[in-house]
């Protein structure tokens, strides 16, 4: 794609055909129906606004996903892969508040840059045209075009002078989840040292960074979004609260380092509490166990327990029906016994096959119950607790 062609479908015959093929959803659009429209609009467009029109067609339809207004946006596949969930880049535009100017460094289609630009004057910068092209449009769809300027360079070119703060979402490079020095482009590092030009600075930062990777004096935040675990932002002093933070979206519920004495080690009470990944990730399991009066089951592994439901948004909680050592063989009885019809497996701290160990169990349940069973260890024995919902 060019920006040549993009114009072209911004242009009014561009918008006719997007237009109508607006109507269809994504999997009509890839189907008979998108067949037959194609066939219909290259009679009278020319084929490649049509081709084109189709690709931004399939895209909107999938970015319905991330973005409420998508119909009216412009991506291409990897700026909407790569580009921030609304719910999270508005959480993160929160940050800000109190600067004026900020750069939005990297700012590809600009899921950020929409959050970022209620709030604030922002440079957009990024080295490819077409994410330039479609960030400044995309801003205009939100009616947020007179707040950004966009800037096609290098980040490591551009002019800071006159921003107050800095956020910066570096390409990732494809490959593992595990985010070391210099697997992003800018690397990491590059991006951390801009506090040494701008003092309030936020990166974000695969959810599977290393916490050593955080500068000292600098925070980070694991986020989650419907207890998936999303991102991490590394922020700088002038932006940081602790050395890290779990954020739980949608409620927003945020969670910090708060010492306090050893959490215990005991055997299951009647429920169990199984932290939100933000938390785990973010190494707060102990916090959590202090604020709930839970317990650990086992000092290595991060599902908590206690005599009474816990109300928590920072954990699922779940009623304990039957805790034993871990023991395949019996395995179906025991669920047989507790009517159990569906299971879902949560493992921790114990190898297995989860999915050949489903079909199995599945086959032989013909209750009316759905359980979790919880594959874990107590005290570093191999344990089953089975479970329901509160
Ligand atoms: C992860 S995406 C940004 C996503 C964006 N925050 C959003 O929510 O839509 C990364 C962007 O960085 C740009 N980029 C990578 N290296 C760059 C560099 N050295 N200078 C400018 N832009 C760069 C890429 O072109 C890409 O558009």
């Amino acid at each position: 794609m060019t920006t040549e062609r993009l114009d072209a479908l911004a242009a009014p015959d561009g918008q006719a055909v997007l237009a109508e093929l607006a109507a269809l959803d994504a999997a009509e659009l890839t189907g008979p129906a998108g067949l037959r429209l194609g066939a219909q609009l290259r009679a009278r467009y020319p084929t490649e606004l049509v081709v084109d029109a189709f690709g931004q067609a399939e895209l909107r339809a999938a970015a319905r996903a991330k973005f409420a207004r998508a119909d009216a946006m412009w991506f291409t596949r990897a700026g909407l892969e790569q580009a921030s969930t609304e719910v999270v880049a508005q959480h993160r535009r929160t940050r800000f508040a109190g600067a004026g100017a900020v750069a939005d460094l990297c700012c590809g289609i600009g899921g950020d840059l929409l959050a970022l630009a209620a709030d604030h004057d922002v440079r957009a910068v990024d080295r490819d045209p077409v994410h330039l092209w479609m960030a400044a449009r995309n801003a205009a769809a939100h009616g947020l075009g007179h707040r950004v300027t966009t800037v096609e360079a290098d980040v490591r070119e551009v002019d800071l002078t006159g921003v107050d703060a800095v956020f910066v979402d570096p390409a990732r490079r494809a490959g593992g989840r595990r985010h070391r020095v210099g697997e992003s482009e800018p690397p990491l590092a590059w991006c951390a040292a801009l506090v040494e030009r701008v003092g309030a600075v936020g990166v974000k930062a695969a959810p599977g960074i290393d916490h050593d990777l955080a500068p000292p004096g600098w925070e980070i935040e694991f986020v989650s979004v419907g207890r998936e675990l999303k991102e991490a932002a590394l922020w700088s002093p002038a932006l940081a609260g602790s050395r890290t933070r779990a954020t739980v979206l949608p409620s927003g519920a945020v969670l910090q380092p708060a010492p306090g004495d050893a959490v215990p080690v005991r055997a299951p009470g009647g429920y169990l509490l199984d932290p939100d990944p933000a938390v785990t990730r973010a190494g707060l399991v102990a916090e959590l166990a202090r604020a709930t009066g839970t317990w650990q089951l086992d000092g290595q592994i991060a599902f908590l327990s206690g005599d009474e439901p816990v109300q928590t948004p920072f954990a699922r909680t779940l009623r304990v029906l039957d805790s034993a050592p871990w023991h395949q063989k019996r395995l179906p009885q025991r669920l047989r016994d507790l009517d159990v019809g569906a299971v879902d497996i949560r493992r921790r701290g114990l190898a297995g096959d989860v999915d050949a160990l489903h079909r199995t169990l599945q086959r032989s349940l013909t209750g009316t119950r759905r359980v979790t069973l919880v594959m874990t260890r107590l005290d570093d024995r191999p344990w089953a607790l089975v479970c329901s919902d509160l």
